[in-house]
């Protein structure tokens, strides 16, 4: 019913300080999902440890594959026992479907639901998470990934995710500390069992020299991983979800929250790994075995993706910000309003998405923690449609995966390392180094930019920008 208004008592209203989602036309085509996070455990560890406590969307790995064009209409049903969200991670839609408690909407509280319907712009490879108490809700298996298929300019013979994740679990199955102090303010607390799809070392069948894609995503909370292949050339087709002209790939860093599609011919018989190089001894995180009759294919030439429709940054209509990452001095005072742009004011957030500890600083500025429940001003405001042209400096001696929110970016240069130019929602920035980014700001809102090592995230280095 057109305007109806929900009177269900419940802490928080529909307040009409959120921004407002655009509904489907009648004649969009619209996938329906249901998401329903709440406790699920299974056998995740091999006996004889105990079943996991995992927490997830759906019985089984919560992959949604739609068509560029098609409308995705999820219905988050929210069985845990604490409130949560949905964020989409790297795709550019309306603020108000953002999924960030307090800034675009208000949490999901337990036995609550909330829909979640857009047209995704951009094809490609992304995921989506709690953006509440993420460190538990992540950390304990609350994610999915999210396909937007339409960017092949042909064809390939297999299409395989590989979602990766590290899990903070005893040799008993239990949960260990999902945080720490310790890691926390530092490189971040690690887990110690590696998955891909929930799965150690799993083993892919491939068709025996076909053409195959696959899209690797590191959904873990801390680990950086050097992503490479054994037993066949790899070639890198798109970072973030984003097309990216063949590339022969050579171990790529890739942080927390990053992802990388990647092509390869399969061989006529025998195996391919993916291999992590980030680590003493290389690690094996999948390994992909040939099967059937070789498929009748020419030479290898790994096909390209669509160009991406993300708007490229113009030089001549830029400003510049400067983002500074560093550990956290002294808690800043708080004002008590936030005003948005649309000239209405957030009042104080309440203190259940919010951290106790305070490591970590974005331009001196830290996520509240000391006086609860209080949003900081934004990091920035800009004029919609602008260039912004940022530096993101990294004042620490640990790597930061920065991510922004409705936007996607282009990587450009660094006063420490070659760059290849390329379009990202999340880069990892290492210490000492100076990156630059530039991203055309067309999409008004309030948007969230954080470091993507959870456990930082939640001890301070998060704020929001303003686009209007
Ligand atoms: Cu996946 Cu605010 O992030
Ligand atoms: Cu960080």
């Amino acid at each position: 019913m057109a305007g109806a208004v929900s009177l269900a008592p419940h802490a928080f209203s529909a307040a009409p300080r959120y921004p407002k989602a655009p509904l489907p036309p009648e004649d969009a085509d619209i996938v329906d999902v249901a998401l329903t996070a709440k406790l699920r455990p299974r056998q995740l560890l091999p006996a004889p440890a105990k079943i996991t406590p995992t927490i997830s969307y759906g019985d089984g790995p919560s992959i949604i594959r739609i068509r560029h064009g098609q409308w995705l209409r999820a219905t988050l049903k929210n069985e845990l026992a604490e409130h949560t969200t949905v964020h989409w991670h790297g795709i550019r839609l309306p603020n108000a479907l953002d999924g960030v408690p307090y800034l675009t909407q208000d949490p999901v509280l337990p036995g609550q639901s909330f829909t979640y319907a857009f047209q995704p712009p951009d094809p490609g490879t992304f995921f989506f998470h709690p953006h509440c108490d993420t460190i538990t809700q992540l950390g304990q298996g609350l994610a999915g990934v999210l396909i937007i298929e339409g960017d092949e300019t042909r064809p390939f013979d297999a299409d395989l995710v590989c979602l990766y994740r590290d899990w903070r679990v005893n040799d008993d199955g239990s949960f260990g500390a999902l945080t720490t102090n310790k890691g926390a303010g530092t490189a971040g607390t690690f887990g110690s069992f590696q998955t891909v799809n929930d799965q150690h070392q799993p083993v892919f069948k491939v068709p025996a020299n076909g053409d195959i894609r696959v899209r690797f995503l590191n959904v873990d909370m801390t680990r950086l991983i050097d992503l490479g292949l054994e037993g066949a050339e790899g070639w890198m087709i798109a970072t973030d979800g984003n097309a990216l002209a063949p590339t022969k790939l050579e171990p790529w860093r890739m942080g927390p929250a990053m992802r990388l599609d990647i092509t390869f011919r399969a061989p006529k018989s025998g195996s391919v790994k993916l291999m992590n190089y980030y680590a003493a001894e290389p690690v094996v995180l999948a390994t992909f075995e040939a099967e059937g009759a070789p498929l009748d294919r020419p030479a290898f030439e790994p096909a390209p993706l669509k160009t991406p429709l993300i708007p490229e940054p113009k030089a001549s209509d830029a400003v510049d910000f400067t983002l500074r990452l560093s550990a956290a001095s002294a808690p800043s005072p708080l004002p008590a309003d936030l005003k948005l742009p649309n000239g209405e004011t957030l009042p104080l957030a309440d203190s259940l998405c919010l951290t106790q500890r305070t490591f970590w600083a974005m331009n001196g500025q830290t996520w509240p923690s000391t006086e609860e429940g209080r949003l900081p001003p934004p990091l920035a405001s800009f004029q919609k449609g602008k260039t912004v042209v940022a530096e993101v400096v990294n004042a620490t001696p640990h790597p930061h995966p920065i991510h922004l929110h409705g936007h996607t970016f282009k990587v450009l240069s660094s006063n420490k390392r070659k760059i290849l130019p390329h379009f990202a929602d999340t880069a990892l920035v290492t210490p000492k180094e100076r990156l630059k980014i530039a991203f055309v700001a067309d999409n008004p809102g309030a948007w969230m930019l954080h470091c993507h090592i959870i456990e930082h995230q939640e001890t301070g280095m998060m704020g929001y920008v303003l686009v209007a």
